[in-house]
């Protein structure tokens, strides 16, 4: 195959190759020296025929998936097909078809499958006890919240500058973790402890009545969770029409509109809630400026500023939070967390600063399962190698970012430029649904993939990716675009 240089990637620059100008283009800022890679001169077709077909499954197959829905309640699209098992970052079907998972499991499969340090983490920690409850206390969501604090010190986020030392003494002012059991709870409970910090700060400035700072403003595009407060901030007629009344008080504001954020971050704004890269619905970047903006209107209504970096979170980006990098004066007084924290073992959390956390006394907020010994020991073993990862994020991101974005020049009547940062990614599509079917064909060619919105195909693979799965992956969509061209 033919193939054009990149050249060296040098710190502070990615040039990517523009096919049709053929000239290299500045179109991302990085901080870490990347290698040379090489892209292709023309787009592969090696995978334009279908090797995995959904229309003739075996009948111990069909029966399988009759089995599998039969008591399932059918809130989820799913394809005919059934997992079996996954190792590193291929998952097998009932019939041994191999397939590369570029899904993560939705952005959770962080190490990818099987992993058999995790096993192992997760066998010893079995043999200790699995759950205690949170009446007592174990050993090891204390640490699993300090490597969490830690690094955020370390790598920059929460108020902390990149390479902030820890704080030796306890102090007031130290930042703390709550524990759930998934993204939605991180969000809910995120939601109540702003609901709660301005009803404290109410009673303590002595105002009368009622408090009428209550109101929360999330945005257009966002996916926060299901649950009745997570839903309220996640504005989407689909999601939201079948389960209203919702809770009182959401404004939905367009993300990077300054005008939206004066006229409805007011003082009666408790929270405000954003996606730093929005997941769900259609891998869209909050600007540096706008959540500069974002966090001054914040300052001066007394709203607190959750981010939620549920899916963009913990590394998918480089850095620890998709915010990492960004000056102080862009950071939140809230970060949401889970997915990967225990690649796929249910657990969030919400991190907070010292300040918000001393609305929260015993008895205001709780769980049964979460911050368990077990999700927390295995938070711990893949919190501490997420970061080891991060190199190869930067770089693999850079080079899936560098090969997608060939196909806008290839495929133009077809596919948009690419969105998004790291593994967060995505290909938009010209044209309500082709994304769906884009997917559809990967899957019969043996690649899994995501959308992401009505018209984006999403890449959010494991950390663990590599170059070579990269060139599988793409060379699978390449042809499939060369079939619907
Ligand atoms: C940004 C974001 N927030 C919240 C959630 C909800 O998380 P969970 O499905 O773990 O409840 C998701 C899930 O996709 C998400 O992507």
């Amino acid at each position: 195959m033919a193939f054009v240089s990149l050249g060296r990637l040098t710190r502070g620059s990615l040039a990517v190759v523009s096919r049709t100008a053929s000239l290299r283009r500045v179109v991302h800022s990085r901080t870490r020296l990347a290698s040379t890679f090489s892209l292709p001169s023309k787009p592969s077709t090696t995978y334009a025929d279908i090797s995995h077909p959904e229309d003739n499954a075996p009948a111990e197959v069909r029966k399988e998936i009759e089995d599998a829905s039969r008591f399932i309640l059918p809130v989820y699209a799913r394809p005919p097909v059934v997992l079996a098992s996954g190792k590193g970052n291929y998952v097998f079907d009932s019939q041994g078809r191999k397939y590369l998972d570029f899904t993560g499991g939705i952005a959770v499969n962080a190490l990818g499958h099987s992993d058999e340090q995790f096993a192992k983490a997760m066998y010893e920690q079995a043999q200790q006890f699995i759950h205690t409850s949170n009446a007592f206390y174990h050993r090891n969501a204390g640490a699993l919240a300090a490597e969490i604090v830690r690094q955020t010190q370390e790598q920059g986020g929460l108020g902390f500058a990149v390479g902030t030392p820890p704080t030796d003494a306890p102090s007031q002012n130290d930042p703390r973790v709550f524990f759930s059991n998934s993204g939605t709870e991180a969000n809910e409970g995120a939601l109540k402890i702003a609901r709660k910090v301005a009803k404290e700060r109410w009673i303590a400035s002595g105002k009368d009545g009622e408090c009428s700072q209550f109101r929360v403003v999330s945005f257009a595009h966002a996916f926060h969770g299901r649950s009745m407060g997570a839903l309220s901030a996640t504005p989407n007629p689909k999601y939201q029409a079948p389960f209203a009344p919702l809770v009182p008080g959401f404004d939905v504001a367009r993300l990077n509109n300054t005008e939206d954020v004066e006229r409805l971050v007011t003082p009666d704004t408790c929270a405000v809630i954003v996606e730093p890269i929005q997941g769900e619905g259609g891998v869209f970047e909050a600007e540096e400026g706008f959540l500069k903006l974002l966090r001054e209107r914040c300052n001066s209504t007394g709203a607190v500023l959750i981010f939620d970096e549920i899916q963009c979170g913990l590394y998918r980006t480089g850095n620890l939070w998709a915010h990492s990098k960004l000056p102080v004066e862009c950071h939140p007084d809230i970060v949401t967390m889970a997915k990967p924290l225990a690649n796929g073992y249910p657990v969030g959390a919400v991190l907070m600063r010292g300040n918000i956390a001393q609305a929260m006394t015993v008895g205001s907020h709780g769980t049964t399962f979460g911050g368990s010994p077990m999700a927390t020991a295995l938070g711990l073993h893949v919190l501490r190698r997420l970061q080891a990862l991060s190199g190869d994020v930067l770089e693999t991101g850079a080079y899936l970012e560098a090969r997608l974005s060939q196909l806008a020049a290839w495929y133009p009547e077809l596919v948009g430029p690419v969105r998004g940062r790291g593994l967060i990614l995505g290909l938009p599509f010209k044209g309500e649904g082709t994304n769906a079917k884009v997917v559809e064909m990967a899957r019969q060619r043996g690649v899994l993939l995501l959308t992401a919105g009505k018209d984006v195909v999403r890449f959010v693979p494991s950390l663990t990716v590599t170059g070579a799965e990269v060139d599988h992956a793409v060379e699978v969509l390449e042809g499939c675009l060369g079939r619907l061209a």
